[in-house]
């Protein structure tokens, strides 16, 4: 049957709350409903009801989102208008934050360098646990063995029985495409080549069937779920997940309702005066910040380890819980069978002053050390260097996650994600070799000083009086 067309007259009368259309890419979709459950915010869908949305869809979204997410019987028709196809991601999605000239990529040497090219671009954020989370890890001294054969070097580390050339990971964060177009897809392939593998997650730009279909044929790959707070939604999902069979879903617990986000808000209130003085009439008084617009409608603020023992009950796939913040809670999932723990304090974004997540794993370890046996272990939270990486795999870690890093490294596409895993791989292998050791399974406690990481692990008293 041929596609009904549309003109932006018809288009323009669907904007009723209970008849709300609206054109994506040369489609019209019927999305009444679809505002209120937007994990963006009902503001952005509002405001494009009735019209051409293109432009701003395609500078955060892929093209095949909608068709993922929207049904077939959703689907009016095509635009009968020749606006959409002068308007293809290309030349949309060039985030504006970033239009300052970067360094060339091979002037970064470390990822200090690539922080300081994203300050530039005004994409870097502050708080104290953030600056914690990378300065503990200077707490830990190395004490290097020498004299040893170190000539023959590997990297592995093997988790869930598949073996990765290289223990680094994406730590996942949403909406990659604000950094690059290409999104996850650039992020899956460049940890792919360097031999690693992707943590898809829940908010992505692309839809998670395009990055899969961007990873070579059975390549392992983890998912990190937000756990909705709509039971269809969720159902949903569940179902999608027990199809695409990750190798583990790392449910994120550390989020039950948004933080304050600082750098946002001063983003969005720079953005709203510009607003206020090129449209004197325009009124953006008492809107609620775009991260504070959309927690609520992605996140279950009532998250219990009751509904991460359902998923591992439903799914039948591995779970592992994102945001562990102390001994108690890695115990509780170890307690109700999660495969693994994943130490993480959002990079500071969750509760800021949470202590930093190399101290998590200190309390862990010193507390509960079987779990460092049983389970398999992730962290992430400040790791910048090879050394870093190091220490977490001699306190017990199986994989490293990098998130602000990545996101930076996207500026250059999968160029930078190759670029700066290869980095830290020959920072990590010279830091092995420096400490006598030629593979992740020899390294071990005894050859850091932890005396001063150890000084600020929490006291058993306080630490019993909380399990
Ligand atoms: C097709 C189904 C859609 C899905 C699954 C979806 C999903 C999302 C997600 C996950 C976010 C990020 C939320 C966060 O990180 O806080 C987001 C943000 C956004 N979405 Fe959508 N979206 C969809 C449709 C649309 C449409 C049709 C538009 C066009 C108006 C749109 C425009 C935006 C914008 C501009 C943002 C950034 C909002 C902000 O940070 O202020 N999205 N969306
Ligand atoms: C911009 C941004 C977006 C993030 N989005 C998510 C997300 O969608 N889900 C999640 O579990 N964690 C998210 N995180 C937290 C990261 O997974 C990770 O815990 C943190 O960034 C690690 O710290 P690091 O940035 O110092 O490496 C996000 C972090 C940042 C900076």
């Amino acid at each position: 049957m041929a596609e009904r067309k549309i003109t932006l007259e018809e288009l323009s009368q669907h904007v009723k709350d209970t008849d709300t259309w609206m054109a994506i890419n040369g489609t019209v979709w019927d999305i009444t409903g679809f505002a209120e459950i937007h994990p963006g915010g009902p503001d952005i869908i509002q405001k494009y009801s009735g019209g051409d949305a293109s432009e701003p869809y395609n500078s955060v979204h892929s093209l095949k989102l909608a068709e993922k997410n929207f049904d077939a019987s959703q689907r009016i028709g095509t635009l009968n208008a020749y606006f959409v196809a002068n308007k293809l991601p290309a030349e949309n999605t060039r985030n504006p934050r970033l239009e300052n000239d970067l360094p060339e990529i091979d002037e970064i040497i470390n990822l200090t360098d690539l922080e300081a090219a994203a300050e530039k671009a005004s994409i870097n954020d502050h708080g104290f646990t953030k600056a914690d989370n990378a300065d503990f890890y200077r707490k830990i001294f190395l004490r290097p063995r020498v004299a040893r054969a170190v000539q023959d070097i590997n990297t592995k580390t093997k988790i869930l029985d598949d073996v990765y050339d290289i223990p680094i990971f994406n730590a996942p964060a949403s909406l990659m495409m604000l950094a690059h177009p290409d999104a996850e897809m650039a992020l899956a392939k460049g940890l792919v080549a360097s031999g690693s593998t992707i943590i898809i997650p829940t908010l992505s730009s692309f839809s998670t069937e395009e990055i899969i279909e961007a990873l070579p044929a059975d390549h392992p790959f983890y998912f990190q779920l937000y756990v909705s707070p709509n039971k269809a939604a969720l159902e949903k999902m569940v179902d999608s997940l027990c199809k695409l069979r990750p190798k583990a879903i790392m449910v994120t617990a550390d989020l039950p309702v948004f933080s304050k986000r600082e750098a946002n808000e001063r983003y969005e209130k720079r953005i709203a005066k510009q607003k206020r003085a090129s449209e004197p009439g325009a009124t953006t008084a008492g809107r609620r910040s775009g991260q504070a617009r959309s927690a609520g409608v992605s996140i279950d603020p009532n998250l219990c380890w009751s509904n991460i023992k359902w998923l591992k009950e439903s799914t039948g796939i591995p779970i592992f819980v994102k945001g562990i913040q102390c001994a108690g809670d890695a115990l509780q999932a170890w307690k109700i069978g999660c495969k693994g723990i994943y130490i993480s304090n959002h990079g500071g974004r969750a509760a800021d002053t949470a202590q930093p997540t190399i101290l998590t794993l200190a309390e862990i370890r010193f507390y509960y050390p079987f779990i460092l046996e049983e389970m398999e272990v992730f962290i992430d939270g400040g790791v910048r260097r090879g050394t870093d990486i190091l220490k977490a795999i001699c306190l017990g870690a199986k994989g490293v996650c990098l998130g602000r890093p990545f996101f930076y490294a996207l500026m250059y596409g999968e160029e930078g994600v190759r670029y700066t895993i290869q980095l830290l791989k020959d920072e990590l292998e010279t830091a092995m070799q420096l400490c006598g050791i030629t593979s992740l399974s020899e390294a071990h406690i005894g050859i850091l000083n932890t005396r001063a990481l150890y000084r600020d692990v929490e006291s058993p008293q306080s630490l019993s009086s909380k399990l």
